[in-house]
């Protein structure tokens, strides 16, 4: 129909009254073609041969793992998808169709008859197809799971309907696979207002994409999303939250949102040239080896075995590449689904900035794997007020009592520094380049305006005295 209507503009184009004629000759085109389509008279003899045998209910073939493949397609709503302009023939080029009833083709299971069919899609849908296969779920089906998604999972190339009709959130896609989710989006603040008010709030592929969805913890795709539709959050945070854009790039934003989640501290590695989370995509698989070697009790990495292993990670000339970023965020994939309205997020400061507070004591480290999705290994809390780590965590510590005591500690051991003393096997430089970064950060930021960091200020005088 689309090809009609593009045929009706091109001839009658160059006039307004053409252009008038034209678009009614492409009605009429269409007209009949929809007419005919709905009584299903219209579909090609080559197609009403197929569906005079498939269009039977309880037609099934047994396959070779016990699997029942059922064969039924239904007409009626064959000639109702979006599909109707296409013809069988489009996607079974393979089919012959005089012959095929009887060959009794062995298929192995659903999984690779699905496998077998998945290619159909790409000519005439290049685009999605193209934004697909970057995906998490090509990612694992690359790697042999048996439970990712294929184009055919999420649609039915036999029943598709538009995509711009409004269906039950139930009727997505994602949640036959991801219930957990599912269950605990529906009744959070997005599924009940999706519910109630139709397309504004957001449904999984809103957040995640439909096709290139990408582990969601990867990179700002995911917060991206949510800033897209509410453009001035930035704004609204900041007659409350000083340093917001700090807020934000430390901490995730249902970490706040989902009030009564678990919080965690995720140490991610980091390619501090780059500007990425390092991932694992190329090369040799070093995390699981490294972090297993270096926490042989498996009670948590502590600074020292950190250490060593950024080290690691730097080796072959890296030179200090591989860095530590923290994030704050929920512990579990449903507790991400659970925001609540605005009056329930999290606003006191307390929470995070003060001694031994809850969310710090509960970390892990954690690097991209070869699909995007986190593979993780725990780290002892310690390690965040730790001075050793100083230079590998980057200061990702909440401020309050806890930072203050870690940098009156810091002066000391400057102080004992000078005089010539090593401690441990970290260089007093290196100790002091530590603080001296992270009190340019500190500057910086107060520098932006935002509140709470006299007290910083006067300790860096006195660091810059002892220089
Ligand atoms: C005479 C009845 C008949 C007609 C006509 C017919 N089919 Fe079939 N079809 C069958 C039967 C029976 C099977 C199961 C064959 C088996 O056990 O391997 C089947 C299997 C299939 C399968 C399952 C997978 C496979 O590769 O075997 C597909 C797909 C299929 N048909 C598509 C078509 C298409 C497309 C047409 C029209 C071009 C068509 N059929 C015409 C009877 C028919
Ligand atoms: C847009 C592409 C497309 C069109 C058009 C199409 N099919 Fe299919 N068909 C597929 C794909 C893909 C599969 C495999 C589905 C899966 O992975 O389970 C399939 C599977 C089948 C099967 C096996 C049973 C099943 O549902 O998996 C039958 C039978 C079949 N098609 C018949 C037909 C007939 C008859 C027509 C025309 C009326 C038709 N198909 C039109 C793509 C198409
Ligand atoms: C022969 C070409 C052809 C093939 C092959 C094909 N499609 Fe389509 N598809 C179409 C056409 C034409 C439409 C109608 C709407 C349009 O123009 O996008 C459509 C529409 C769709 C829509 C609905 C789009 C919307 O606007 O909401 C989906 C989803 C879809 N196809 C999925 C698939 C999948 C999955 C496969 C592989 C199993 C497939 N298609 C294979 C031609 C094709
Ligand atoms: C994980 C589920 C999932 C997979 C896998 C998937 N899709 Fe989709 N697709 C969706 C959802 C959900 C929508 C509607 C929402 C949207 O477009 O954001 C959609 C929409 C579409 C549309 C209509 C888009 C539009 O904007 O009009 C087409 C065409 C389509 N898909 C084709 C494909 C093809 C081809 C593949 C395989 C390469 C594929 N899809 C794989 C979930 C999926
Ligand atoms: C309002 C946006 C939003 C919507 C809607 C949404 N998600 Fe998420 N999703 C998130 C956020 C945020 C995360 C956590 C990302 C992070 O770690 O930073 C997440 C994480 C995930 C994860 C990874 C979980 C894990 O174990 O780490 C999956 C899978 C997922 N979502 C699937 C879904 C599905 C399926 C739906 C629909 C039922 C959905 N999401 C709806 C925002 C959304
Ligand atoms: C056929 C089953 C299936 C469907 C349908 C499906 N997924 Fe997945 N998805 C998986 C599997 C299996 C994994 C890997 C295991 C896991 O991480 O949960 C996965 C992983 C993911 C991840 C990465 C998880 C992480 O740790 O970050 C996201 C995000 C995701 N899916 C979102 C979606 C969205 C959005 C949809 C719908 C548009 C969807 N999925 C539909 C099976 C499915
Ligand atoms: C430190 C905790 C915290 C973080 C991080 C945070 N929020 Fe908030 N957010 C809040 C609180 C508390 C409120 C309620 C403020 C009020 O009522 O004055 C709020 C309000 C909102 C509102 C409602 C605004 C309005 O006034 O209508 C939206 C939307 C929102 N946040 C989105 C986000 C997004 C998106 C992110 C991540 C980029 C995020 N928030 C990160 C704590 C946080
Ligand atoms: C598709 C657009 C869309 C996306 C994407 C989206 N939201 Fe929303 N959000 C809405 C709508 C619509 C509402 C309900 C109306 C309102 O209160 O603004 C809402 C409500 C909220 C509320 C409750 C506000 C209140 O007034 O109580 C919070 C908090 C929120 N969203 C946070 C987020 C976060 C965090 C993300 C990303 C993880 C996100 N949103 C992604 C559209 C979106
Ligand atoms: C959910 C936990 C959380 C809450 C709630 C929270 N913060 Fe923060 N805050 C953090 C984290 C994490 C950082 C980043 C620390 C770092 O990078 O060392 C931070 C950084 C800061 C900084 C900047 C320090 C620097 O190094 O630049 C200030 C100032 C601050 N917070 C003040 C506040 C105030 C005031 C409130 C209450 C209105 C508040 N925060 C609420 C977790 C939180």
């Amino acid at each position: 129909m689309k090809r009609f209507r593009a045929l009706g503009k091109t001839i009658f184009s160059s006039h307004p009254m053409n252009l008038l004629l034209g678009s009614l000759l492409a009605m009429v085109i269409s007209m009949t073609g929809l007419a005919a389509h709905a009584a299903g008279g219209e579909l090609s003899k080559e197609d009403q041969a197929c569906l005079s045998c498939h269009d039977k209910a309880d037609q099934v073939k047994k396959l070779e793992n016990g699997e029942v493949l059922s064969l039924s397609i239904s007409t009626k709503a064959y000639v109702e998808s979006m599909h109707n302009g296409t013809s069988c023939e489009d996607c079974h080029s393979n089919i012959e169709a005089k012959t095929h009833s009887k060959e009794k083709k062995s298929i192995a299971s659903k999984r690779d008859f699905s496998l077998s069919m998945r290619e159909t899609c790409r000519d005439c849908h290049k685009k999605k197809f193209t934004q697909y296969d970057d995906s998490v779920h090509a990612a694992l089906i690359k790697a042999g799971s048996k439970k990712a998604p294929l184009c055919s999972d999420c649609h039915n190339p036999h029943t598709v309907l538009s995509a711009k009709i409004i269906s039950p959130i139930a009727d997505t896609p994602c949640a036959k696979c991801h219930e957990d989710i599912f269950k605990a989006y529906a009744k959070d603040v997005h599924g009940l207002e999706r519910v109630a008010k139709g397309k504004s709030a957001p449904l999984c592929a809103n957040c995640h994409q439909a096709h290139d969805v990408k582990a969601a913890s990867l990179g700002s795709g995911v917060k991206d999303a949510c800033i897209s539709c509410h453009k001035n959050a930035s704004e609204l945070h900041k007659d409350w939250l000083p340093n917001t854009d700090r807020h934000f790039e430390a901490i995730s934003c249902p970490a706040c949102h989902a009030p009564d989640a678990q919080r965690r501290v995720n140490l991610r590695l980091y390619d501090g040239v780059e500007k990425h989370q390092v991932s694992e995509k190329t090369g040799v698989p070093q995390f699981d080896r490294l972090t297993v070697a270096a926490d042989a009790k498996n009670m948590g990495l502590d600074e020292m075995a950190l250490l060593s292993l950024l080290k690691e990670f730097n080796r072959d000339g890296a030179g200090g590449k591989t860095v530590l970023r923290g994030r704050l965020e929920v512990r579990s994939g449903v507790e991400a689904h659970q925001l609540s309205e605005k009056s329930k997020a999290l606003k006191d400061c307390n929470v995070c900035h003060q001694a031994g507070a809850t969310p710090f004591q509960s970390v892990t480290l954690t690097i991209a794997g070869p699909d995007g999705r986190p593979l993780r290994h725990g780290v002892q809390a310690g390690v965040l007020t730790s001075i050793a780590s100083v230079d590998s965590v980057r200061g990702f510590y909440a401020i309050g009592s806890t930072r203050i005591k870690l940098l009156d500690i810091l002066l000391v051991l400057v102080v004992v520094g000078a005089l010539g003393v090593p401690i441990g096997h970290m260089t007093v430089k290196r100790l002091f380049k530590g603080v001296r970064e992270k009190l340019e950060a500190e500057r910086l930021a107060a520098a932006q305006g935002a509140g709470k960091t006299a007290p910083m200020a006067q300790r860096r005088h006195g660091d810059e005295a002892s220089k």
